[in-house]
């Protein structure tokens, strides 16, 4: 069983590849410009726990699938969840200055081209996971799957929808439990439970343990944004690498407001039993995940 660490180290060596630096100030016909390929490394190359990418390729190990073939589907959701942070911390959506330890993407680089590298990403995530399924053409259905679910997981049912209810309840002051259920299952959940989905899929995994995979995946990502909300209060700037006390002065709908730091907590521990359950079905080749999730309680990045 590898560690976080040994998957994060995976994940960061096949990323560094992925756009490989250009001559400064160049644009060849059939190239990006290095603008580009400078923007969107600058955000995809700063750090970052790589969660989701480790949990996929986990997923993939403890079913008995080949994660070193699959690689770069992995590095395709955190491509994904990059492009989702640059556009999160725009002026329009959170207007933050800080992330990853380093001033946001559209500080350095302007808005435009920060909306542009965060395109970019996303564009070039699918780019790579469809290479990938190209070079398994007896895999190619499998593939398939795992593209639409993790299409699925970031899109206008998941991550997008999350996002736009997360802006709306702020903008209108709205305050509602099922509004905050909806928001943290859709803007953060969405982002583990199709990769794990993905995972499945691709390891030739039953029905029953996808839908396992999936059950796990929603209550990480509800505990992942609760945490997230809580330490946004009491975390430290500098461990979290973003600037933090945004959520209570911008009035974000959280778990914090509503059910206030204790309530929060509460909400945490159901969501651990929730997840623990639907391991059940697993043995202890399911330990990374049981680990991974009691760590993320108490975290403090
Ligand atoms: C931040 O995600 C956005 C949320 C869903 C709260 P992470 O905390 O996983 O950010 P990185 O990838 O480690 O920077
Ligand atoms: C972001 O939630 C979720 C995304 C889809 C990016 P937050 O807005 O709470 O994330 P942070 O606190 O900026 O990392
Ligand atoms: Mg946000
Ligand atoms: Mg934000
Ligand atoms: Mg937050």
């Amino acid at each position: 069983m590898k560690t976080l660490k040994e998957y994060a180290a995976l994940v960061n060596a096949r990323l560094k590849t992925v756009f490989p630096a250009l001559e400064e100030g160049s644009f060849r016909e059939g190239e990006m410009p290095e603008l580009l390929c400078r923007s969107m490394n600058y955000s995809l190359l700063a750090g970052g726990k790589r969660l989701r990418p480790a949990m996929l390729l986990a997923a993939m190990d403890m079913l008995g699938g080949n994660s070193g073939e699959w690689l770069d589907f992995a590095c395709a959701v955190e491509m994904i969840h990059s492009y989702s942070l640059i556009h999160d911390d725009l002026p329009g959506m959170d207007d933050d200055t800080m992330r990853r330890g380093r001033p946001t993407n559209h500080v350095v680089f302007g808005v435009g081209q920060a909306i542009l590298a965060g395109d970019g990403l996303l564009n070039a995530a699918f780019e790579l996971m469809l290479q990938a399924a190209l070079r398994h053409p007896e895999q190619a259905v499998a593939a398939l799957h795992a593209v639409q679910e993790i299409a699925t997981g970031a899109g206008v049912t998941g991550m997008i929808a999350g996002q736009v209810m997360d802006l709306w309840c702020e903008r209108n002051a709205v305050s509602g439990a099922e509004e905050l259920s909806y928001i943290h299952r859709d803007k953060t959940a969405c982002m583990f439970i199709y990769p794990l989905r993905a995972a499945g899929w691709l390891s030739g995994a039953t029905q029953a343990q996808i839908e396992a995979l999936g059950a796990y995946g929603e209550a990480f990502g509800r505990i992942f944004q609760a945490t997230d909300d809580l330490l946004d209060v009491m975390g430290d700037s500098a461990e979290m690498g973003k600037t933090l006390g945004k959520d209570a002065a911008q009035g974000k709908l959280t778990m914090v407001s509503l059910y206030g730091v204790e309530g929060a907590r509460a909400k945490v521990e159901e969501e651990l039993g929730r997840a623990l359950t639907a391991l059940e079905q697993f043995g202890p080749e399911a330990d990374f995940f049981r680990e991974l999730i009691r760590s993320m309680v108490n975290r403090s990045k």
